[in-house]
């Protein structure tokens, strides 16, 4: 049985919005669940980059969420909110959250809680929910970031379903890594043309769907690299989202430009994401089609060096955070 759940639990409080220095460790009261609802006694958190974004006051959390960082959490459930009856009391589980996980404490819904793969351990399962909700939300095949938590999702879900991806990455070490995860063909995008690359890969057709975090010049250049039909999916501006480009591309080429936020989507369409993880993907994991990526695990308490790593982009794969060892 778990032992009683304290009043209070320490989280990674950001004082003010700022630089990764404005976070540390402080008290507040340990959430209750609502309807629907559970609590989990948090294990590992995962450290992505719109937490950077929420921490200098960039990204503020949906008015109903926890303003506390953190979207994604592995451990153990210690409390049912009304109505749960998919969980108990003692399982163990990785979760979306709408934000808390930072936390020895955080809440999710129970639809958003997925069970661990069998056979990854607490930390890996923690490092899956935000990246592979958001990759399943959307489709490959051009995928900008390689190395990161999404594009690595986006790389190895394209191969477990026959898919093909090219990805972009700034280093030499970066692009073997995507090689080995099985990206079939790596652009450096700081010493190539990546539209010039993608034509002569593509024998000129393009590509079916690009997957862009990067915005800015980006777009029109997306544009030029997909097929006749193709579509864009947007998930991020790393480099700005007010731009100029010539919309002939997409009359032209009958293009869809689409883009979505995980985290403000409806709390029902995350639970058919995760149902549908939990049908075609968790499975991939047990087989070993595919697998986590964890690059570092800081201590809870170094909640700030974990995000300058992040913002420094030396890291290939997932940043995580160890709120207590499983
Ligand atoms: N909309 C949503 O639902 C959603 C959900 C989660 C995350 N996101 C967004 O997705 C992005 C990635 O998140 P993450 O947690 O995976 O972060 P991450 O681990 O830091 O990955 C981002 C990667 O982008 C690469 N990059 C930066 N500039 C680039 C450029 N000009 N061209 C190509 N690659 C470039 C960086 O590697 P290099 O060293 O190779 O440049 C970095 O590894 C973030 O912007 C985040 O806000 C959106």
């Amino acid at each position: 049985m778990p032992a009683a759940i304290p009043a209070t639990m320490r989280y990674v409080k950001a004082r003010e919005p700022g630089l990764p220095e404005v976070l540390s460790l402080d008290t507040t009261s340990t959430p209750s669940p609502k309807a629907g609802e559970v609590l989990i006694e948090v294990s590992y958190a995962g450290v992505n980059r719109p937490d950077c974004i929420q921490r200098a006051g960039l990204y503020p959390p949906p008015p109903d969420a926890s303003p506390i960082i953190g979207l994604e959490v592995s451990g153990r459930v210690v409390a049912l909110g009304d109505g749960v009856s998919e969980w108990r009391v003692g399982d163990f589980v990785c979760a979306l959250t709408p934000g808390g996980g930072y936390a020895e404490y955080c809440l999710a819904p129970a639809a958003h809680c997925l069970p661990l793969p069998r056979g990854l351990a607490l930390l890996e399962a923690a490092s899956l929910p935000e990246n592979y909700f958001t990759v399943w939300n959307n489709l490959f095949v051009l995928v900008h970031g390689g190395s990161g938590g999404i594009g690595l999702a986006a790389i190895q879900l394209a191969k477990a379903f026959d898919a093909k991806s090219i990805t972009t990455v700034g280093s030499a070490d970066k692009a073997a890594f995507c090689r080995d995860i099985g990206a079939a063909h790596v652009i450096n995008y700081r010493e190539q043309d990546f539209v010039a690359e993608v034509a002569t890969i593509t024998g000129k057709k393009g590509v079916d769907v690009v997957l862009d975090m990067v915005g800015g010049d980006y777009i029109e250049k997306n544009m030029k690299c997909l097929a006749i039909e193709g579509r864009m999916a947007i998930i991020a501006f790393l480099q700005g989202s007010k731009v100029t480009v010539d919309w002939r591309h997409i009359m032209m080429r009958r293009l869809t430009i689409t883009g979505s936020t995980l985290r403000a989507s409806p709390v029902q369409r995350k639970a058919e994401i995760a149902a549908s993880l939990r049908n075609k993907v968790w499975p991939l994991f047990e087989a070993k089609k595919i697998k986590p990526v964890i690059f570092r695990v800081f201590p809870f308490a170094e909640a700030a060096e974990a995000h300058r790593l992040m913002e420094s982009s030396a890291h290939i794969g997932k940043i995580m955070l160890e709120v207590r060892p499983a």
